[in-house]
This record gives C-alpha cells, structure tokens and sequence, in this order.
C-alpha cells in the first residue's frame, strides 16, 4: 500500500505552526508531531479515512490498534471508561509517559482502525507543550504510532521523521528532540494490573502508585499482534549483538557507563540519559555503515527495562 506523494511542510513551534497542523488534522491529513516520547504521526482518530492513511504512509503490514492522543483526562473520559485503578494512575502519571487500555466508551466515536475493531482504546495524555497545544486546538481525539516507516528506528527530531517519512505526510510540527525518547509504558490497569509494553515511565513507579505488583503479560498468548510487541521492530540495519563487553573486528560500540566504544549512551551510567540518546545513537552508528554495533550490558531496572526491551527487538532476526 502507497499513499501518494506529497511535500512535507515543516511546521515551526509558534502559534502559526500549531494553528496550521490544527488545520491539516482537521482536513483529515496527516501530521507528526512531538511529544515527550517520540514523534507521533497524527491523523483524526474519527475519521477512518486519515487514520487509514498513517497505515499506508508507514507501510505498517496488517492494522494494529493505535494509541490515542488527548489533552487531559476528562477528554480521555470521553473516550474510555475509567475505573478506579485507571483513575488514580491517570491522576498520578498524566500528563506523562504512559498509555492506559481501557473498555471503549458508547459513542466514544473513534474509528474502527483505531481500535483494530477491539472493545477497547489505548489513550494517553502526552506531556509536552506542542502536543498540548496541538491536541487543544485539534479539538479531536488525534490517533498517533510512531512517526516512522514500520519496523524502523522510532523518531526522536523533526529531521529523523522526514528521513523516514518526507513526502508521505502532509507535515511535521518541528518541536526538537524528544526528552524521555522511548515510547509510552502501556498498561492494562486491571486489576489486576498487567504490563503490555515497557516504556518511558518506569514500571516501579507504577506498581509504588497501586500498592501491588503489575503482572508482564505474554503479549502472544494473549493473542494481540501489535509492532511494538513483534519480536523485531525498532531495527537498524546494522545487526546488534547485546551484552559485549568490547567490540570486534568490524563492529562500532555503543557504549553505556565507563567503557571505550565509538558512541556512549551515558559515560556515568545514568538510564535516563541512555534512554534519551538510545534511538538517535542506533541511527547515527547504522549511517556509519558498520556491519554490526556492539552494545554494552545495559542494568534491567527502571528505564532499562524499556531500553532493554528495544534493544533485544532491534537484534532479533528480521523477518526477510
Ligand atoms: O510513546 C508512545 O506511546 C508513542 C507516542 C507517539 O505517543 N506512540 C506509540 O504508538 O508508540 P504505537 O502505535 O507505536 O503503539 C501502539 C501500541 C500497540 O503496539 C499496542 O501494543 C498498543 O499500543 N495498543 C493499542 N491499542 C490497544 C488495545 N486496545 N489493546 C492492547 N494494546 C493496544
Ligand atoms: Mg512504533
């Protein structure tokens, strides 16, 4: 599937810029847009046809569902229907790095290629100020995966959305580099609450929030096939080998605390740091041309779970 060609207009990060990709949303187009995660490509959650669209601009395979984007929690309960364990994680956690699944609100109004046809809707309330403001005079609910080609490298600048997605959508609102940059901690609040995707609010903070532990969910079991959870996704084209202590002949590193290697996520060890340079890292050693990246031995705590999580992803066989 190929959506025609377009140019891209880039948008700046002014009144003129959000008043402009407010339109385009509107008129059914698609714009990417920042938020503390990565770089979302937008489309109206309500109407079928633009969210048709984010498909066949990312060439993404079969319809997966998509998480929505909203301002505050009282449009996300226009949409979802919130419990009250949803309740207190909405109320500690957005705006911020985390999706809640919960049961499709009646005449929520949302697309079917939203939700993939499921009775229920990812939403999150993205903390940053762009977003925000965009989400605010959008007025709709906006559907946003990733602004990348499927099964690539997320984007983190403006400039990595046109590198994978330039003439394909209508815009890009250019608001710098993401701050967290690793997509949303998902959850199904339950209860029991269970964990469908690590992300960019550390899963500790979350279980401190409930008082009780969250469960991991074996994703294929539960039958829900979605980018994020295939085995190989987030890749570069580069292979990857984990845990290296150095690399060998032929190999770039990417390094992660007080270790030589060509590029180091964090010299002092420091996650948060790493998982903000993670996918801009993983581009800029893939344009070295390297046939593989070493990548040092990352802690599986706090944000490097979620970091963890990608690497593994990016270095599991490509399906061909
Ligand atoms: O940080 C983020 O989450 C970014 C920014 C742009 O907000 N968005 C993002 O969206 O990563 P996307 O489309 O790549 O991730 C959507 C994921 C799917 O892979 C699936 O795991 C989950 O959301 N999802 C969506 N709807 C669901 C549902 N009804 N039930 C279970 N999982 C769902
Ligand atoms: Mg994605």
């Amino acid at each position: 599937m190929l959506s025609p060609e377009r140019p891209t207009q880039v948008l700046a990060a002014d009144a003129a810029g959000i008043a402009r990709a407010a339109y385009v949303l509107g008129e059914g187009g698609l714009v990417a847009f920042p938020t503390e995660t990565v770089y979302g490509l937008g489309a109206d959650a309500r109407n079928g046809r633009a969210v048709a669209g984010i498909f066949a601009a990312k060439n993404r395979p079969t319809f997966n569902p998509l998480i929505v984007h909203v301002p505050n929690l009282d449009a996300a309960r226009s949409i979802g229907v919130f419990g009250p364990e949803a309740l207190s994680l909405a109320n500690a956690f957005w705006p911020g790095a985390m999706t809640l699944v919960v049961p499709l609100a009646r005449g929520a109004g949302i697309s079917d290629l939203v939700t993939a046809g499921l009775d229920t809707v990812a939403i999150r309330v993205p903390a940053h100020p762009l977003a925000t403001k965009l989400l605010e005079a959008a007025g709709c609910p906006v559907a946003a995966p990733s602004a990348n080609p499927s099964g690539k490298v997320s984007p983190t600048t403006a400039d990595h959305v046109l590198d994978g997605l330039g003439r394909r959508i209508d815009a890009v609102l250019d608001g710098g580099a993401c701050l967290v940059g690793l997509e949303s901690t998902i959850l199904d609040p339950g209860p029991p609450a269970r964990l469908l995707r690590p992300g960019g609010l550390p899963i500790e903070a979350i279980e401190a929030c409930l008082g009780a532990p969250v469960q991991a969910v074996d994703v294929e079991a539960a039958g829900i096939t979605a980018p994020g959870q295939l085995k190989s996704h987030y890749a570069p084209t580069a292979d990857l080998r984990l845990g290296a202590a150095e690399a060998r002949e032929g190999e770039v590193m990417l390094g992660f605390g007080p270790v030589q290697c060509d590029l180091n996520l964090s010299e002092a060890g420091d996650l948060t740091e790493a998982a903000a340079g993670l996918y801009g890292a993983l581009r800029s050693l893939d344009a070295s041309g390297a046939a593989a990246i070493a990548v040092s031995p990352i802690p599986e705590t706090g944000l490097g779970r979620a970091i963890n999580d990608r690497l593994r992803r990016a270095a599991a066989p490509r399906p061909s």
